[in-house]
């Protein structure tokens, strides 16, 4: 599907943005673990937290939907998850947090599959440790799906994590609930900590010490009733479009301000944007059991040039592309290191940024481990194939907005993993 995003007037008004994803998943998941029902509202209805709904629905849950994004799920409990085949469909995190919960089913076979994105994207990062913990899995040429998880019992591992990673850490974190003995996880680097703070709510012994993260077995989760507030990773793509749209005036409410998902936002601020909102200041070392929520305020303004570093990488991941086009209109030039994680996403996204904007108009290069881009007073626009790739998608729509002649984006009905009514919500920030 080919949509044209027209140069844009200022963006005016009050929106919020969908459901938080990762914390859909793990809303999906952890109420299927808990024995009692676990009423959810604000979950995203999008295609990758449906394949999650469905995941957990052929592993014996029941899922009730009584209003758009509320949900009651029944679970089958921590042990107790059905032998099934499951299609993750496009969805990286359920792929990557599933086999932590089944690795330790006493006894049934699962088969993980999805589509060719996810068939191109590496499951050894959380089949090593999970081995190391005792699980048996078997994957095609030992590293991608589609690949097998045969239950049995687990016993607690200390898993230095190679990068930092939100997945890799909840799959081991999940694992360590049916494990004998402690489980503890080492991040190099913070990343989202949403499998933390949901662990700590429903109950489970789990403490954290400096970068170790420590879970043990556990009898049963209790989750009681859960609210997902707005996701900041979708929230971006309104946010730099008001912050590039000269004029624009707009205010984003409950969203979720956790301070490892906000990275974007603090990287933006130090641009020159000017961004207002109760953020959660970052807390390093603690476990917060609740999510904070916020409501942002963004105006458009002129743009400087800024280095993102490894550390920040984990906390702005999925909204690097975003930085990149925020670079192509600040002043001076805009460096990514340490993102060679990007190469691993939906697509290449080193690779795909680069070469998208630069079919644009950008002046950019790509490293291999993130890109430099240097400001040349904004694109001039053409046509920009998403690639089936959603952030990429809505990456382009923005630029089109911002740009001297408009973007075509090839591909648009990606959005769709994430943000299905992406369209609409722009147009109603512009009419
Ligand atoms: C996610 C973690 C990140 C992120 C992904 C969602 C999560 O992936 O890019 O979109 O919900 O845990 P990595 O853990 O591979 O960095």
């Amino acid at each position: 599907m080919r949509r044209y995003f027209a140069p844009s007037g200022p963006l005016r008004g009050t929106l919020r943005a969908p459901g938080d994803k990762s914390l859909s998943h793990r809303a999906a998941l952890f109420g299927a673990m808990s024995d009692d029902p676990v009423r959810v509202t604000g979950y995203l209805d999008a295609a990758d937290t449906r394949s999650s709904l469905n995941a957990v629905r052929a592993c014996g849950a029941l899922v009730e939907e009584s209003a758009p994004g509320t949900l009651t799920i029944r679970g089958p409990g921590l042990r107790n998850a059905l032998p099934a085949d499951i299609d993750v469909g496009n969805a990286g995190t359920l792929m990557r947090l599933i086999p932590g919960w089944l690795a330790g089913q006493g006894a049934g076979v699962w088969t993980v599959d999805g589509d060719d994105s996810i068939r191109r994207r590496p499951v050894d990062r959380v089949a090593n440790p999970l081995r190391e913990m005792g699980a048996h899995i078997d994957a095609r040429d030992e590293r991608l799906p589609p690949f097998t998880v045969h239950g049995a019992s687990l016993h607690g591992i200390e898993y230095t994590l190679p990068v930092a990673s939100g997945q890799v850490k909840s799959c081991v974190l999940m694992a360590g609930l049916l494990a004998e003995g402690p489980t503890t996880v080492i991040e190099p680097v913070p990343s989202r900590d949403h499998t933390e703070r949901l662990l700590a709510r429903s109950g489970a012994r789990i403490t954290r010490d400096g970068d170790r993260i420590t879970v043990t077995s556990q009898d049963e989760l209790e989750l009681g009733s859960l609210h997902i507030p707005g996701d900041p990773s979708s929230a971006a793509f309104l946010i730099a479009a008001a912050i590039l749209v000269r004029g624009s005036r707009i205010v984003i409410g409950d969203m979720n301000a956790n301070w490892t998902r906000t990275g974007f936002i603090r990287i933006a601020e130090r641009m020159g944007a000017v961004v207002i909102g109760d953020l959660e200041p970052p807390r390093p070392g603690e476990i917060v059991p609740e999510e904070p929520v916020c409501e942002l305020d963004v105006a458009s303004g002129p743009l400087v040039a800024t280095e993102v570093n490894a550390d920040e990488v984990p906390l702005a991941i999925d909204e690097l592309p975003l930085v990149a086009l925020l670079g192509c209109y600040a002043e001076g030039e805009t460096v990514v290191r340490g993102a060679e994680e990007l190469r691993l996403k939906e697509t290449d996204r080193i690779a795909a940024v680069v070469d998208g904007l630069r079919g644009l108009g950008a002046d950019i290069e790509a490293t291999p481990d993130g890109f430099a881009v240097r400001g040349n007073g904004g694109l001039r626009g053409g046509t920009i194939p998403s690639l089936g790739d959603h952030r990429l998608a809505m990456l382009g729509a923005v630029a089109g907005l911002a740009s001297g002649e408009g973007v075509e984006v090839d591909g648009m009905e990606a959005a769709e993993v994430s943000y299905p009514t992406f369209e609409r919500d722009l147009s109603t920030l512009i009419d």
